[in-house]
This record gives structure tokens, sequence and C-alpha cells, in this order.
């Protein structure tokens, strides 16, 4: 049996502001709870709202490691005012620019689950650029361009440890499907031609990829 989320943390996830079905919550969940017994941080591309960093945040609760979230909070290009994934409540209206990070720590907060997280708040290239430490699990769920698919690949892929997953999220195969590009599908296609990445299982347009070799 998967490892399930605790109900209290399902109804925060399902009530928390964002995209992710729950079917594919509950695999990120299962997949983090696994990984996460490699005792390494686990770590998140695209925070947005937090309702996928509550998830990873329980299951790192549960491993006893930390859950990381890179977000610069101002929204993907799907995002922004006049596209179909606008929400205007995440405008802040003094600046008229999006923020989701007050919403996102809201969020943490009232899943009782702050303590388990840590957000890094800006553009993905430029933390992974720095970054150092070892992941036992990398999701991918950031800009859908190929431009910003690609670097949060190549900038995060690297990290991930033997053995570790990467999740790749909104894999569409088949553009009739798509709705944001179909970036995330050519990671996909790339992570696993590397050689490096083993598939383990598909829910929705979720992939969960394991480390078995070396490199990207
Ligand atoms: C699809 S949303 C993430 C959804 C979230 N994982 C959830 O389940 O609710 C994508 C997020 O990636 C962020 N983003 C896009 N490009 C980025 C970049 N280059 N660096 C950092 N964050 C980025 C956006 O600000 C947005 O909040």
């Amino acid at each position: 049996m998967p490892a399930a989320p605790k109900p209290e943390t399902l109804a925060a996830f399902e009530a928390a502001k964002g995209f992710m079905p729950t079917d594919e919550g509950l695999a990120l969940y299962a997949a983090a709870v696994e990984a996460g017994r490699l005792g390494l941080p686990l770590l998140e591309v695209g925070t947005y709202c937090g309702r996928s960093t509550i998830l990873l945040a329980d299951a790192a609760r549960a491993a006893g490691v930390t859950a990381l979230t890179v977000d610069h909070h101002r929204g993907s290009e799907e995002q922004q005012p006049g596209w179909d994934y606008h929400d205007p409540e995440t405008v802040d209206p003094e600046l008229g620019l999006m923020d989701t990070l007050p919403t996102f720590r809201r969020t943490l907060h009232r899943a009782g689950l702050e303590e388990h997280v840590v957000a890094l708040v800006g553009r993905s290239p430029q933390i992974a650029a720095i970054w150092g430490t070892p992941l036992a699990l990398v999701f991918i769920d950031g800009g859908h361009t190929d431009e910003h698919a690609s670097a949060d690949y190549e900038g995060w892929a690297p990290h991930v440890a033997e053995g570790g997953l990467l999740l790749i999220h909104d894999v569409f195969p088949d553009p009739v499907d798509e709705f944001t590009g179909q970036a995330p599908y050519r990671v996909h296609l790339r992570a696993l031609r590397s050689g490096a990445f083993t598939e383990v299982s598909t829910t929705g347009s979720l992939r969960v990829l394991r480390r078995t070799g070396t490199g990207i």
C-alpha cells in the first residue's frame, strides 16, 4: 500500500489554491515519503500558493527531513492577468504584480506545516546555480515554456541522489490534452533518453522517475 497523508493534510491540500488534482497529490505524497527514506531534503520547483507543498511538507515531517520549495512568486506566463490561469486574488494591490508568497505562508501555517518547509524565493536557475546539497526528490512544476522547463531540469536534476526521485508535472504526450504547452513532456522524454532516470509511475500528468544512472 502506498503511504497516504492524514485526512487533515489531504483536506488542507484540497482546500488550498492551486492546480493539482487529488490523485496526483496522493502519488506525489507517496513518492515523497518513499524518497524521504534516503534522509535527504525534498525540493519542489513551483510553490505557487502551497497546494502541493502541503503534501511535500507532511512527507518531510514523516521522514524527518526538510521540504524546500522554489518560486519567485510572480507567477508563470499563463497565470498573468488576461490569461486562463489568472487569479485576481494573487495580485499585490500596491505593486499591481502577482505575489503568491503571502497566500503560501498562510496556507502552510494553517496546515500546521510551516516548520517543515524552507521557502526559497527567487528564480529557479539562479538558486540552482548555487545549490550544492544532494536531494532525495526533485519535483518540477515551475514555468511551462521550453526555456523554463529545460532550465529547471538542467539546474535541479543533477542534484537528485542515486536512488532518489525526479517528478515532472503537466506531462501531456498528446497536444490535444495540454493547456500550457508540451515543454514538461519534452523534459520527461529527455530525462528518459538520458539513461540516468527510469520511469516508476504515471498518475494523470505526473511522472515519477528514479535515478538509476549518472548524469542528466
Ligand atoms: C504551476 S505553478 C505551481 C503549482 C504548485 N506546485 C501547486 O501544485 O499548486 C508554477 C509556479 O512556478 C513559478 N515559476 C515559474 N517560473 C519560475 C522560475 N523561473 N523561477 C521560479 N519560479 C518560477 C510561478 O511563479 C508559479 O507560482
